[in-house]
């Protein structure tokens, strides 16, 4: 897993079998620490995420680089003129304003939102709409999700559950009409934890959402619905105290 990322490993539709499998290049949201010291220091304040999740990336909320680093010479670059002009912050441009909190604030710690939290997507999903969420799992937590939605469809349900049989499990699927879909529960691992913060991030690719957690690549879900642009409302519920849900085109 050392290979280099390039852009074309990131964007094309990429028909993984395995969709939580980690994609065989590897992709920049931190997979592959380099050596101890090779980190640039995160730009928060400390102790705002576990010291061992450091931001690969300086600049927009962590894990990814904005205009810089693999994606060079972004501007221009994007096919995100779909979302049409301005409808999601530039690289390195988080929206802010009320209800977006703020991640590393000046002179002490964000409020914590309400929750559930709806964040209206207003030109839909489109790809390289990167969503950083940061927030705290609730002590004696059960369950939190994300939902995707498409009027009163889910596209996509991102359901971590803390105990499920005692046991600890992610569920990824989806609701159309009222019926819940078939259930994906392949996250080769678990990395939230009671009563400890979290950076959960959630980029749209071309035809399936990657999830990381603390910078390291957890899983992706292909898309099941394909209208994009429909998708426009990102609800966040359950056992956690947010601070900060920040959308940014990268
Ligand atoms: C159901 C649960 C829903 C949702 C769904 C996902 O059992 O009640 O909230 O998580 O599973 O498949």
């Amino acid at each position: 897993m050392s290979g280099g990322f390039s852009l074309s490993d990131a964007l094309p539709a990429n028909n993984n079998p395995n969709p939580s499998a980690p994609p065989a290049q590897g992709w920049p949201w931190g997979m592959q620490p380099p050596a101890p010291g090779a980190f640039p220091a995160y730009p928060g304040p400390p102790g705002t995420f576990p010291p061992a999740a450091p931001g690969m990336y300086p600049g927009v909320p962590g894990a990814y680089p904005g205009g810089a680093g693999p994606y060079p010479g972004a501007p221009g670059a994007f096919p995100a003129a779909a979302a049409g002009p301005g409808a999601y912050p530039a690289p390195g441009q988080p929206l802010s304003g009320p209800g977006f909190g703020t991640p590393h604030p000046q002179g002490g710690p964000a409020p914590p939102m309400k929750v559930p939290f709806e964040l209206p997507l207003q030109a839909g999903l489109v790809p390289r709409l990167l969503i950083t969420i940061t927030g705290t799992v609730n002590p004696n937590a059960n369950r939190f999700s994300l939902d995707f939605k498409k009027g009163s469809d889910i596209a996509f349900h991102f359901n971590p559950r803390f105990r499920e049989d005692n046991k600890k499990v992610i569920v990824c699927n989806s609701m159309f009409g009222s019926n819940w879909g078939r259930e994906e529960r392949t996250a080769p691992r678990f990395p939230f934890e009671a009563g400890k913060p979290f950076k959960l991030q959630i980029l749209c690719e071309v035809d399936h959402f990657k999830v990381a957690v603390n910078d390291a690549h957890l899983l992706q879900y292909s898309f099941r619905e394909k209208k994009l642009n429909e998708i426009t409302k990102l609800c966040i519920a359950g056992d956690i105290t947010l601070t900060s849900v920040v959308p940014t085109m990268i």
